[in-house]
């Protein structure tokens, strides 16, 4: 196996008064006090890609004990809830897609939706304004969380009882484990949000600051898993998890009730599948924006040579560019809930339409989204992938978000996890970007039970109806975008796992009209598209992307350079 090893051997430098434990039913390849960042491997069996060395080696632990890719999924999820609580999560939604080994497509929606008292005007003062800290931010900001109905929507597909998958999970909260060098920066930097949306204690927040290698103990966390580790989903939906969201919801003028935890539920939805270049893409549907945006775009530059443009050259750049453009301007007007929305995926998908959004495409001139509108017919970014394969072939591919990093920065009293910030995914008011800058308007308008306009885009691909590959990434409206350039950098540059993750990417999302450029983005491709009349931002990392890609029968995984990110697998 072919490791390339970041070691970050944490030395815990607290430690809390309990025992320090092994994690039951891991064995030894999990331990949570010493664990090391491996970015790339290959893999001869069953491979875990995810944001966190401990929840990548839980869930390769579940397959090396004869769980599947569904076992898997669910423990690292679970794990990552704990490890992870920027965005791993059980107070948050997410998007399962798979291919199982016999070949059969399964799409579980486990997205938060909106509680039965929100309405369209809810983040809205008297005088019409947006009041954008309302939905960003504390109690009112939450929908109704999906993440634990959609691990138990899944489980018809794992192997392993719930109870073996959840215990790893309950294992990390309850004996604690320790933080990297980011997770401890970034609870530095939350801490006054922590103490201005919270009136309960939590174990996110202490006197002194954090460091890398401290040991984090999450007690309350841990009696909320053995709550669903005994009772099913009704652990969490109804009873004493139950009644604690509520009292925080009252704590804080949030209004999350009874009636909505208990009536939240999973739906199976149809997977969106198409071709590139001979490659099937299985990719998620509506309420997603992300397969969606993912059909248009890759099917926009189709007809171009792109492998003869070259990679990051300026005419490429540009051509994806203003693929990025129109299928963003698409999104804001056509997309949202399809169970309250008409969203016109066959058209939007179609070849004469997507032929029609081209047309006014100039090669060397730059478009302008003042006047290139959607197209005429009568959606801090913190989310968080699993890629999964297991060696009978199952394929599992799953986003999983609290929305912003912390989600609300609301911590449930008393039951230890926090809640999403999901409701500003929806379009508080016509034309006020939300927090990604993206605008909406009446297809994402906030209704009852309504699910808000995602950008998440777990991702599938085949070859020869064969498996090929799994991806994802966080990065809000840049999802769609780092998945469109991770298929492009493999299909039509033939570049391994890691090469595919790690280039610079860029982003245009139709408004602001503007091309992102990570800072290492080549210097002489931006200023050629400056000159074209492009305005350009340099920013800070996109996505974080986790991909497994067959390689000669072996599962080659990469874990993105931009995080904490690890591949696990045997
Ligand atoms: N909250 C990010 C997304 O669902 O797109």
């Amino acid at each position: 196996m072919k490791k390339i090893c970041l070691l970050v051997s944490f030395v815990a430098v607290t430690f809390s008064c309990t025992a320090r434990q092994p994690i039951v039913g891991a064995g030894k390849e999990v331990d949570p006090y010493h664990y090391s960042i491996t970015k790339t491997a290959l893999f001869s069996k069953a491979s875990v890609v995810s944001a966190h060395p401990l929840a990548s080696q839980v869930g390769a632990a579940v397959m090396k004990r004869g769980g599947n890719a569904f076992d898997a999924m669910i423990a690292t999820q679970l794990a990552l809830a704990v490890v992870y609580p920027g965005a791993g999560n059980i107070g948050g939604g997410g998007f399962l897609i798979a291919r199982k080994a016999n070949g059969q497509l399964l799409s579980i929606d486990y997205r938060e939706q909106a509680p039965a008292k929100a309405h369209r005007d809810m983040y809205l003062d008297s005088a019409g304004n947006a009041l954008t800290e309302l939905s960003q931010n504390g109690h009112l900001s939450s929908g109704v969380p999906g993440t634990v109905a959609g691990l138990f929507a899944a489980m018809p597909y794992a192997k392993l009882p719930f109870a073996e998958l959840i215990q790893p999970a309950i294992d990390l909260a309850e004996f604690g484990y320790v933080i990297t060098e980011e997770e401890a920066a970034n609870f530095n930097a939350d801490k006054n949000d922590f103490v201005k949306y919270n009136t309960q204690p939590l174990a996110f927040v202490k006197q002194v600051a954090w460091k890398g290698g401290d040991t984090l103990v999450q007690k309350d966390l841990a009696e909320t898993l053995k709550r669903i580790r005994d009772n099913g989903a009704k652990g969490f939906y109804e009873g004493t998890t139950a009644d604690l969201i509520v009292a925080e919801m009252q704590r804080g003028k949030g209004c999350i009730t009874h009636e909505d935890l208990k009536n939240y539920r999973a739906k199976e939805r149809e997977p969106l599948t198409f071709t590139y270049r001979g490659y099937q893409v299985i990719s998620f549907p509506p309420p997603s924006s992300g397969g969606l945006l993912l059909v248009q775009m890759l099917k926009m530059i189709e007809p171009f040579p792109v492998a003869r443009y070259g990679f990051h050259s300026t005419e490429l750049v540009q051509l994806m560019t203003e693929a990025e453009r129109r299928a963003y301007a698409d999104r804001a007007e056509y997309m949202g809930d399809p169970d309250f929305w008409n969203v016109p995926v066959k058209t939007l998908t179609s070849d004469a339409y997507i032929t029609a959004r081209m047309k006014d495409f100039v090669p060397g001139k730059a478009g302008k989204s003042e006047t290139i509108k959607a197209g005429i017919i009568k959606e801090s970014e913190e989310t968080t992938h699993i890629s999964i394969m297991d060696a009978q072939g199952n394929m599992v591919a799953v986003t999983t978000t609290l929305n912003n990093h912390y989600g609300s920065k609301t911590v449930v009293g008393g039951a230890g996890f926090l809640l999403n910030d999901e409701m500003d995914d929806f379009s508080i008011k016509p034309g006020v970007p939300n927090m990604y800058g993206a605008v909406g308007g009446e297809a994402n308008a906030i209704a009852p039970g309504k699910r808000m306009l995602s950008s998440m885009a777990p991702t599938l691909l085949l070859k020869n109806n064969k498996p090929y590959a799994v991806m994802g990434t966080p990065g809000g409206t840049t999802i769609p975008t780092s998945v469109f350039q991770t298929i492009v950098n493999m299909v039509d540059f033939n570049m391994s796992a890691a090469d595919a993750v790690n280039k610079p990417k860029f982003h245009h999302q139709w408004l602001p009209d503007l091309i992102y450029m990570e800072k290492d983005f080549p210097d002489v491709t931006a200023s050629a598209l400056e000159k074209m009349g492009y305005q350009l931002d340099r920013r800070g990392n996109i996505g974080r992307t986790e991909v497994i890609k067959m390689n000669n029968g072996k599962l080659e995984s990469a874990a993105d350079k931009r995080g904490d990110d690890c591949v696990a697998g045997f």
